[in-house]
């Protein structure tokens, strides 16, 4: 009768006379789990709120309207530029992005314009009257911020976007820069 107890429960002594894990692998499996869990808070607050906010004229200015003090020539500005101005779509990066250098409100003045070809040919976008430098951005590498890494081209040009209709001001605002429709350097 005894033996046979003992050998019922082999397995649980075994298992409790297994070695603990050493703290550091412990600690680092907590950190590791707890990563996690903040990734998936993150997620679903990022996934909950719907489809992505239409760009308002903040987000807009801050996300493509840049300084004239910035070093658009700079062959690295992109990388710089897309962390500095937070430039992503729910974390992820973008395939492509500009930079301009020019008012809002030349911009939205375009939105009431009539229209002209995108990039892609389809007739839908807006040119600004006004010759802005630019960077266009281009993506290389990297799946989430802060990793996305771009090709920067200084460009010089008239800036071709997209606009849509904002309901609570009753008007179309610059949406996205499709294009920079280049002019030679003076
Ligand atoms: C941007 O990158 C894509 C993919 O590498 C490439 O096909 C495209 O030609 C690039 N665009 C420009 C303007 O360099």
């Amino acid at each position: 009768m005894r033996s046979l107890l003992t050998t019922q429960n082999l397995p649980l002594l075994l298992l409790l006379l297994q070695p603990r894990p050493p703290p550091v692998l412990m600690q680092y499996e907590d950190t590791a789990e707890e990563r996690q869990e903040e990734f998936e808070d993150l997620r679903s607050e990022l996934y909950s709120t719907g489809p992505t906010k239409p760009p308002t004229r903040k987000s807009f200015e801050s996300e493509v309207i840049v300084d004239n003090y910035e070093p658009l020539e700079d062959l690295n500005y992109c990388d710089f530029g897309i962390m500095m101005k937070n430039v992503h779509t729910r974390l992820k990066c973008r395939k492509e992005h500009f930079f301009v250098q020019t008012k809002y409100e030349d911009l939205q003045k375009a939105c009431s314009t009539r229209f002209v070809a995108c990039k892609n040919g389809v007739k839908r976008c807006h040119k600004s009257k006004t010759i802005t430098k630019a960077v266009y951005c281009n993506y290389t590498q990297g799946t989430r911020m802060p990793d996305c890494r771009y090709t920067s081209f200084y460009m010089r040009g008239y800036p071709i976007i997209t606009c849509q209709w904002q309901d609570d001001i009753e008007s179309l605002v610059p949406e996205y820069i499709n294009n920079i429709l280049e002019v030679p350097d003076k």
